[in-house]
């Protein structure tokens, strides 16, 4: 399979069908049709088939999908089956609700350490990972091999601290800081923004009560 042909927008779905797949995985089911998957999902079954497509024969005319094998096979184009160690950058708020959430780890992203420049944080522990100072960070990075970073600190101190991770090699940066990251070509960024994401919901709520008080007019 070819996984650089397949498009962005796939690619974006693919995490919702492996948590989809997973739970029926836990109510033990073995196979699914597309219009089942369909109905659980709320994607028209044409969708499902052509992003699952994209990935060569998993579903068969008459059978549907055998939940076991996709859940595997989508796990592995999203590189689950490895184990990717990630270090967190601000020990603060929401640093530490990070650290503290135990799915990530199922799911293969072990976070190996936390860092700050706060001195009271200072071997603070959380879940087994001792808060270090960001002057430990260098040779820490020597020694371990890691792969994600999350930033979690303030906006300000992103940019310098995006650097210097990427000068010691990380590769992907897991970005929570309110800046558009400037990296070089080979680093990955991937930006997630819980306010963006409230401001949508803003919209689509403006938009349900507009509609709503015209129908009442
Ligand atoms: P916080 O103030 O509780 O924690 C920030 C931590 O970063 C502090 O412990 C501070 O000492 C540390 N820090 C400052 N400069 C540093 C540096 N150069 N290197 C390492 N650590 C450093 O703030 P909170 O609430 O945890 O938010 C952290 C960041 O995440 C902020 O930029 C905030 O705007 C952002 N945020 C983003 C969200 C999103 O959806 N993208 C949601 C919530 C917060």
């Amino acid at each position: 399979m070819d996984q650089k042909s397949i498009s962005k927008a796939v690619i974006r779905r693919l995490p919702r069908y492996y948590r989809y797949l997973g739970e029926l995985m836990e109510e033990g089911v073995e196979r699914i049709s597309s219009n089942e998957l369909s109905e659980k999902m709320r994607v028209t079954a044409s969708q499902i088939r052509q992003d699952l497509n994209n990935f060569g024969g998993f579903g068969q005319q008459g059978y549907g999908y055998n939940v076991p094998y996709l859940y595997t096979e989508i796990g592995k184009i999203l590189g689950l089956d490895k184990t990717h160690h990630m270090i967190i950058i601000g020990a603060g708020n929401l640093g530490q609700a990070l650290a503290n959430y135990v799915k990530f780890e199922k799911r293969g992203f072990k976070i190996v350490g936390i860092f700050d420049v706060n001195p009271v944080l200072k071997g603070i522990s959380i879940r087994g990972n001792q808060i270090r100072m960001m002057d430990e960070l260098p040779e820490f990075l020597k020694e371990q091999e890691v792969q994600i970073a999350a930033l979690t600190l303030p906006k300000g101190n992103a940019a310098e601290t995006a650097d210097f991770l990427v000068q010691h090699g990380i590769k992907a940066i897991w970005n929570f800081a309110h800046l558009d990251l400037d990296v070089p070509e080979d680093v990955i960024v991937e930006n997630v923004h819980l306010s963006e994401s409230l401001m949508r919901l803003s919209y689509n709520l403006n938009c349900y009560v507009t509609e709503h008080q015209k129908n009442e007019d």
